[in-house]
């Protein structure tokens, strides 16, 4: 089979090189991709973005599969475009990548499937604001369609709450994506990552994980994509059984009953504390760098799940995780989440993957003059394994300390709340 990977960061690497290891595959192209996904696949210079140039290239290369990385293009439609086409694509259709898509539809759905979370409004005037405002004393304030993953503020009272309120609906600083917004009550706990297979009716949960959002250590400083992860996340154990049927099957459920099957990625942002459970979001696609950490832990062939979604066979395939946990180890450009620069040399990365249990994946990182250079915010994500988490942090932390680039950073405490447990 041939596939293309749509994407460019971390987790499209990550994919790129677990669906290379497919006896199925004979060949991996990944768009536009990164100096790293050239070692397992043929980057294509086409943005995730551009549909119409992906089908034409997917058409001419006879392609057998497309995955999709990240979620713009699903909500975009591209699963409908590459059907339309005649070309097979995994992930959610347009209208069930909506989940992400839109938070308000997001909340919509786990009301009507009873699904945990928190007390919300939508509202998309300053007037209604004013209104419901007063029924909050703290709040995450939500812009309700994509904002690349800064469209929610956490307030901690009635004048922070205004204020996102106001940059939202009339300064509009994420445009059209804030028109509309979420005002919901603030939870307390620790966050996890549950992501499923699904095809439709059936799901398959994955192992669980945990992100790291915030830029620095303990957790403090702006909110990113995500600085490291590690898997599994202890804060789940035990709760997988009412995870599945709570949360996951419900939503699938009801998918399926308004006519818009959810098939692909079901990625659930959990918030736990003691015996309760919340959704915070839904995303419509693995998550970055949650994938870097699930992924190596992946004993069965990727491929054959991902065609199992797109045909409604999941329930007939049997999915194998290892039992050695892992860490992932975000390493940065300096100034990241806000300004950086790009185009700084990298060394250190084949040293890094000598060691045993390290794993290298590329995220904004490029080849120019034969030598691989920062090229994003998020440039590299060090995947240590072992058969404990200390030993898969260590390992991912021997990687990074392996790496060197100006003004590199990354977070020195991925990881420790798994070790804390
Ligand atoms: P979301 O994109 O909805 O996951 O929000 C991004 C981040 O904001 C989450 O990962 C949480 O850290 C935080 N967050 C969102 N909603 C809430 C909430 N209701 N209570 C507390 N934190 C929240
Ligand atoms: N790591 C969070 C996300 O992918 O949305």
């Amino acid at each position: 089979m041939k596939i293309l990977i749509v994407g460019s960061g971390g987790r499209e690497h990550c994919l790129a090189w677990k669906i290379s290891q497919s006896p199925k595959v004979t060949k991996v192209f990944c768009a536009p991709g990164n100096a790293g996904t050239r070692e397992v696949a043929e980057n294509v210079d086409i943005s995730a973005d551009d549909i119409a140039s992906l089908i034409k290239f997917a058409k001419k290369e006879k392609i057998d599969l497309a995955v999709v990385g990240p979620e713009a293009p699903l909500v975009a439609g591209i699963v409908d475009q590459f059907e339309k086409a005649g070309l097979l694509a995994f992930g959610p259709k347009q209208n069930a990548a909506m989940i992400e898509g839109s938070k308000a539809f997001a909340k919509e759905i786990m009301v009507a499937a009873k699904v945990p979370t928190a007390r919300y409004e939508v509202i998309s005037g300053i007037d209604e604001a004013q209104m419901v405002v007063g029924g909050f004393q703290k709040a995450a304030v939500k812009a309700d369609g994509l904002a690349a993953g800064k469209g929610v503020f956490i307030c901690q009272n009635r004048g922070e709450i205004m204020s996102a309120v106001n940059s939202l609906l009339q300064e509009t600083i994420f445009g059209k994506a804030g028109s509309r917004i979420v005002i919901e009550e603030l939870l307390e706990g620790e966050e996890a990552s549950i992501l499923a297979f699904c095809d439709g009716k059936n799901v398959k949960m994955m192992v669980s994980s945990q992100d790291h959002k915030r830029i620095f250590d303990n957790d403090v400083g702006p909110n990113t994509g995500g600085m490291g992860a590690y898997s599994p996340a202890p804060v789940v154990n035990g709760l997988e059984g009412r995870i599945m049927k709570e949360v996951m099957q419900p939503v699938v459920d009801e998918m399926a009953r308004r006519g818009t099957p959810y098939k692909g990625v079901l990625y659930a942002g959990l918030m736990v504390n003691g015996k309760e459970l919340k959704v915070l979001e839904f995303n419509a696609r693995f998550g970055d760098p949650e994938c870097q950490c699930i992924i190596p832990r992946l004993e069965s062939d990727l491929v054959e799940i991902m065609l199992a979604c797109i045909k409604g066979t999941l329930g007939d395939v049997e999915i194998k995780w290892g039992k050695n946990p892992a860490c992932c180890v975000v390493i940065a450009a300096g100034g990241y989440p806000g300004f950086y620069e790009k185009g700084k040399q990298i060394d250190g990365l084949e040293n890094a993957s000598a060691f045993e249990g390290v794993l290298v994946f590329h995220a904004g990182t490029k080849l120019a003059n034969g030598k691989v250079t920062t090229n994003g915010g998020r440039v590299l994500g060090v995947v240590g394994t072992g058969d404990t988490i200390k030993a898969a942090i260590d390992a991912a932390y021997t990687g990074v300390s392996q790496i060197n680039f100006e003004g590199m950073q990354a977070r020195n405490d991925i990881g420790k709340r798994a070790l804390e447990r």
